[in-house]
């Protein structure tokens, strides 16, 4: 499965450690392998020494050490490594990286304070505290990521920008995503659906997930540059997924970490966009419509955003930042929708109605239009409810600019503070049977700041319209052509991922709906 994490003895060890499990057959061999080589010990013994120096540095100039008097509650952890390696062990677990915030939330409410990577980070989970952090009017917070992220998608990218270099690169970047570019990305993905499904009836059973990653990448890889060419998809598509597997990783640069591998990955990645560009400047292409030649030429943005034109790296690091940022989360929310609705009837009847009363208006192979998917009443509740369940982008990442307060707790200037939108959107004050898959609830407003799926205010994401449209055309191609049952309902999610992702992939058989019946 692409991205799916590779067992590294080295990382499963050392992360498993802090819950003193038994070591299994597999680590027993690497520890004898380990033995004979003593150079690998003197290696290893560097760079754990190397570490601490790191972690103790940071500690002590970031003032960790001491605590206002009415901090939020929680635990600092071991001294230097705070709780890196719980967090660490939480991340390497089948029940993924979140049980180690829900563990705390469950102890400590809805603010608490825990210390990983030798920094303070506070998850805050209450509606109030999510609009002021990410409306930001007070200007006290900015994004951040973790190190390993950052290095990985570049410093010129969106993700990581300073709030004034966000504000230069979002302006160049929304005009992409207009009204005009969704209606043309709604028909080319029903075009590659339709074409990609048309055999599963054939083989009979199909990996959700997998599928989904091929469609949304080859979407991705058409709409941002016009790429078609099936060997440079599967080259590009390997190296995407190692990035993205080293996402979560040490930021650890020696040969052998999943962190080298993903940077030597960004670098082949960066080397393709450069001759992608120096071709389309040599050639003067410019019959691509796509996001590359817009970004190239400036066309979209405004005179004063003409004057300061994107340089040839901020596009680079920008167009990885949207394969990223679409391929993998559309992928796992599709693949969560289909579980959900494998396991609801009653929903999944309402939604066939729905979409059969839409197929009838349709001509066949006739391409599904923007006006189409707004139709779509019942299957947007769905594409909503699905995305609230599943939480694909755990919590929203925040760095504070100067002392302040939440929830009635001191923040320090320099702590991280992470929105969780799980604990939100899972919150019975918020919503009535929260677990319940219930799409109706959609009919009611809902709280402000209480749907986070796509965040909220300056840093929302920008390509919301694209996700939902992909999710819609999906449910509307699938519903309309196959009868479906998963045949794995373990709810187990890929280790390492940055988006939750369910680890069975949902493997499903699928029988062709006959169209006379
Ligand atoms: C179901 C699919 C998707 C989900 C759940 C999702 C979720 C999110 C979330 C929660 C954020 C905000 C993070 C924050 O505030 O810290 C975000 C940002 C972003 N998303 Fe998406 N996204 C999806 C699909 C897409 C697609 C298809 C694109 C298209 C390229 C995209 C591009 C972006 C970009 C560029 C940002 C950064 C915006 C900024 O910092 O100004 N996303 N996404």
């Amino acid at each position: 499965m692409v991205g799916q994490n590779s067992n590294n003895p080295f990382f499963s060890f050392f992360f498993t450690f802090p819950k003193f499990s038994p070591i299994n057959a597999n680590q027993v061999r690497w520890l004898i392998d380990v033995g004979e080589n003593e150079m690998f010990h003197l290696v290893l013994l560097g760079v754990l020494s190397l570490l601490l120096y790191k972690l103790a540095n940071k500690f002590l100039n970031s003032g960790n050490y001491f605590l206002p008097a009415n901090a939020p509650p929680g635990s600092s952890g071991f001294p230097l490594i705070g709780e890196t390696l719980q967090f660490m062990a939480a991340i390497n677990s089948g029940e993924g990286f979140y049980n180690f915030v829900r563990a705390r939330h469950l102890r400590y409410g809805n603010c608490f304070r825990t210390n990983i990577f030798g920094e303070t980070h506070v998850f805050v989970s209450s509606a109030e505290s999510a609009k002021a952090i990410l409306n930001n009017e007070s200007g006290n917070f900015t994004k951040k990521y973790i190190k390993s992220i950052a290095k990985l998608v570049g410093d010129q990218s969106l993700l990581c920008a300073s709030s004034h270099h966000h504000k230069l690169l979002r302006n160049h970047l929304l005009p992409l995503f207009s009204t005009t570019s969704v209606s043309l990305f709604v028909q080319q993905f029903d075009e590659l659906i339709m074409t990609s499904i048309e055999n599963w009836g054939k083989k009979g059973s199909v990996i959700v997930l997998d599928q989904a990653l091929q469609i949304t990448f080859k979407a991705m890889c058409k709409t941002l540059m016009s790429l078609e060419d099936s060997k440079q998809l599967e080259i590009l598509q390997e190296d995407v997924a190692c990035v993205c597997d080293a996402m979560l990783s040490f930021p650890l640069q020696l040969p052998w970490t999943r962190f080298s591998k993903g940077l030597k990955a960004r670098k082949r990645i960066m080397n393709t966009l450069e001759k992608m560009i120096i071709e389309r400047r040599r050639f003067q292409e410019d019959n691509n419509d796509d996001f590359l030649q817009k970004l190239l030429t400036d066309q979209n943005g405004s005179s004063s955003v003409q004057a300061s034109r994107l340089s040839d790296q901020e596009i680079k690091d920008n167009i990885l930042t949207m394969i990223i940022a679409g391929q993998d989360t559309s992928a796992s929310a599709i693949t969560w929708m289909v579980k959900y609705l494998g396991e609801n009837q009653n929903v999944l009847d309402e939604l066939r109605t729905e979409q059969f009363h839409l197929a009838e208006k349709l001509s066949l192979n006739q391409c599904l239009t923007l006006e189409d998917l707004n139709e779509m009443s019942y299957a947007s509740k769905v594409v909503k409810e699905s995305l609230r369940k599943a939480s694909i982008v755990a919590w929203l990442p925040r760095l504070a600019l100067q002392d302040t307060e939440i929830e009635g707790f001191k923040i320090l200037n320099g702590w991280n503070i992470n929105t969780d939108a799980r604990s939100i959107h899972l919150d019975p004050m918020l919503r009535c049977d929260p677990d319940k898959f219930n799409p109706s609830r959609f009919d009611d407003d809902q709280k402000p700041y209480s749907f986070l799926a796509f965040g909220m205010g300056a840093r929302a994401c920008l390509g919301m319209n694209m996700a939902k449209a992909m999710m819609l055309i999906f449910l509307h191609r699938l519903v309309t052509t196959y009868e479906w049952k998963v045949t794995d309902s373990d709810p187990s999610i890929v280790k390492w991922a940055l988006f939750s992702r369910l680890k069975s992939g949902c493997p499903i058989d699928v029988t062709p709906i006959r169209k006379d019946s």
